[in-house]
């Protein structure tokens, strides 16, 4: 019997990194040592207490039941405790609040909730790709907003034409961004959320890299501009900020009905996390946050040897403040980035990711992920300068 996807799923494409997998699979299998600098998942552990508070309760014999979708009430605190501390921010727990599997799932979500066949998206144009995807799968259109360097990677409001401005529902923002490592001023914030209020648009801000920040550099949410509330919403997550991407817990804040029609959605699609998990999230956010500096003052180590090897290499690199990321402007004798991933990847075993996977502004790009311990870092930038340089 011949199987006939919905309309919905046949136009989507392989996520890149399943693809990549398989190729990589097939190199170790030849016996090839791979230096892994593609995916964003944080190779450092979270603290302990962290750890021994799901270990405690997952030892309790009432812990073991159906969790709450959208997070219990203590998680649900625990994220406006978080806001009003960070950002100085208040929310309400019940009605601004709720804990996701993972933000990607609520990104995702969102453009299910929001989105009807040939309703316009403003999506960052190179951005992470789960938008588009949540966008297609609802049947939406997207309109590309390019993140230029000559504009510190922020999308240039003015240049979006007033009939597709009036015409969009949804706009995405990122910041400190994946994959460009940009980061937003609040001023910019301000600036869309005029920008959202005038046009009636709902601004998404994805900001799992809000705490992975370098050389003192604060990132602001931007729930931290008045009226934000009535137009947008933040999605924020334990991933990288506490090192717990495999745990999946993240967080939707913000406008009410927003956060309500997710909610509701969700109520049908899953029955939350694992108690304990959701009891170490909590931990997480209310115990000491001290351990975040010095984390990314690894990160931040780890940044300096990519972008001063690469810049050497003719790499055209803006140092990041933040994210988990290089991206580094290809030098000019290499035009195509997926070409040049690949023979990276194929004769040295050092896999980075082209930029077009985010975006046709990506062309001329490369990402290259910091979640690697620097020994092996070095390994990776020492095969790429013997073989740049061949
Ligand atoms: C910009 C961006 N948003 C969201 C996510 C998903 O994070 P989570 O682990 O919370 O699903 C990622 C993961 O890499 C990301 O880079």
């Amino acid at each position: 019997m011949e199987i006939k996807p919905a309309q919905r799923i046949s136009q989507v494409k392989p996520y890149f990194f399943a693809d990549l997998e398989k190729t990589i699979a097939q190199l170790e299998q030849t016996g090839m040592d791979i230096v892994r600098l593609d995916m964003g998942s944080p190779d450092l552990p979270p603290e302990d207490f962290i750890i021994e508070s799901l270990v405690e309760n997952a030892r309790r014999p009432d812990m073991h039941g159906y969790g709450k979708t959208g997070g219990t009430f203590e998680l649900r605190s625990a994220f406006a405790h978080y806001y009003q501390n960070r950002f100085n921010v208040e929310l309400d727990p019940d009605k601004e609040v709720l804990g996701l599997i993972g933000s990607k799932e609520g990104i995702f979500n969102l453009s299910q909730v929001l989105i009807n066949a040939d309703d316009l998206v403003l999506l960052p144009d190179p951005c992470y790709p789960v938008y588009r995807a949540g966008a297609l799968i609802s049947r939406g259109e997207t309109y590309p907003m390019p993140l230029l360097a000559e504009n510190d990677f922020l999308p240039d409001l003015d240049q979006i034409p007033d009939e597709v401005a009036q015409r969009a529902k949804l706009m995405w923002l990122n910041y400190p961004n994946n994959p460009t490592g940009a980061v937003a001023p609040l001023a910019f914030y301000k600036e869309v959320i005029d920008f959202a209020v005038k046009y009636g648009i709902v601004v998404a801000h994805d900001a799992p890299y809000v705490d992975v920040c370098f050389d003192h550099y604060i990132a602001p949410s931007i729930l931290q501009v008045s009226r934000s509330k009535e137009v947008a919403i933040e999605f924020n997550s334990l991933s990288k900020t506490y090192n717990m991407a495999g745990w999946r817990v993240g967080v939707a804040a913000g406008n009410a009905e927003i956060i309500r029609l997710l909610r509701l959605y969700k109520s049908q699609l899953d029955s939350s996390h694992f108690t304990p998990i959701m009891e170490a999230a909590k931990t997480a956010l209310l115990g000491d946050q001290s351990w975040i500096q010095d984390r990314n003052l690894v990160y931040q180590d780890r940044r300096d040897i990519v972008v001063k090897s690469m810049t050497a290499l003719g790499f055209s690199i803006e140092m990041p403040k933040a994210s988990l990321y290089v991206w580094a402007g290809l030098p000019d004798r290499w035009n195509d980035g997926i070409a040049f991933c690949d023979a990276l990847l194929k004769q040295t075993g050092v896999s980075i990711t082209p930029g077009v996977v985010y975006g046709d502004s990506g062309a001329g790009y490369v990402r290259i992920s910091l979640v690697t311990p620097e020994e092996r870092l070095m390994e990776a930038m020492q095969r790429m300068n013997i073989w740049m340089k061949e």
